[in-house]
């Protein structure tokens, strides 16, 4: 495997960052992770916009160009060979002695790139069987639609649910609504067959699967409302399902253990989800 770190491509064992990089100290580091269908980049332009919002938020500047990003995107896939699977980009403010105020200016942003291989195969077989979610109370920052890699909550949530032998954990707010997943964004079929997800004004990762989708709904002819739902709402819907770049569209089948509707995955998702493959290839 190749690495892509700060302008060299290198073996993937031995791509490694300064020890006093701010994302190893501070989790002072944003990224973005897109699915790769058939060589193209799934939504490219959703992540690189909404990399540059992250970036802006936290005021580093974007390393490059979109257009020389993209280049060494494909050129990471191209030298892995990878055609079917997820590119990951970590953007971090660089290297500096610790202090937790910025750096002196001239700290040039650290960019690492990796890509790993998705065997479609038995991702879709996942699909067609559904996963178990687990409900975690809600304990993550202010401002989690800044997608940085401070994701302790989101690492200890995910541990739990794989205890559990479940494969997402969404977080539930003081309200008793799911806010959204450890690593994706959270969705329900109601009695009436209308989707629902939780309104991006929330404290929730504005989802670029999520918002696709958007697009892919209304092209269907379906009805979507932004409104969140609770764990009792998810189990008494028809169906449930979760979106990002690493699920794509995945249907849940149990929330806590008990299950959705009838328990199977449900028709809409899995419409969604080849239609969301189609598109993006
Ligand atoms: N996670 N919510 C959270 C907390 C996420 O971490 C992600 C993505 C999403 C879905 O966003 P998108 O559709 O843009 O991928 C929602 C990535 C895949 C990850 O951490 O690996």
């Amino acid at each position: 495997r190749i690495a892509y770190v700060n302008g060299r491509f290198v073996p993937h064992g031995e791509a490694f960052v300064h020890i006093e990089d701010r994302g190893y100290q501070f989790a002072d580091a944003v990224y973005e992770v897109w699915a790769v269908f058939d060589g193209r980049l799934a939504d490219a332009e959703g992540h690189f916009a909404r990399l540059e919002r992250s970036l802006a938020e936290l005021g580093i500047v974007m390393p490059m160009s979109r257009a020389a990003l993209t280049l060494v995107l494909k050129e990471t896939l191209r030298r892995n060979r990878i055609r079917e699977g997820l590119l990951y980009l970590q953007v971090s403010r660089g290297v500096a002695p610790r202090d937790h105020a910025f750096p002196a200016e001239g700290v040039r942003p650290a960019v690492i790139v990796t890509a790993s291989r998705v065997d479609r195969a038995a991702a879709e077989a996942r699909a067609a069987r559904g996963v178990g979610v687990v409900t975690t109370p809600e304990n993550r920052w202010g401002r989690c639609d800044i997608k940085t890699v401070g994701l302790l909550p989101n690492v200890l949530a995910k541990q739990k649910a794989r205890e559990a032998g479940a494969v997402e954990a969404w977080f539930v707010d003081e309200l008793g609504l799911v806010t959204e997943g450890a690593s994706s964004n959270a969705w329900i079929v109601d009695g009436d067959g209308v989707l629902r997800t939780r309104d991006t004004n929330a404290n929730i990762l504005r989802g670029v699967t999520r918002l696709s989708l958007m697009e892919v709904i209304r092209e269907a002819g379906l009805k979507v409302e932004e409104r969140p739902f609770t764990p009792e709402e998810a189990r008494s819907a028809r169906e449930a399902f979760i979106t990002g770049a690493g699920t794509i569209v995945l249907p849940v089948v149990s929330v806590d253990g008990k299950p959705v509707g009838d328990g199977s995955p449900g028709p809409v998702a899995s419409r969604l989800r080849r239609l969301y493959i189609e598109r993006a290839k």
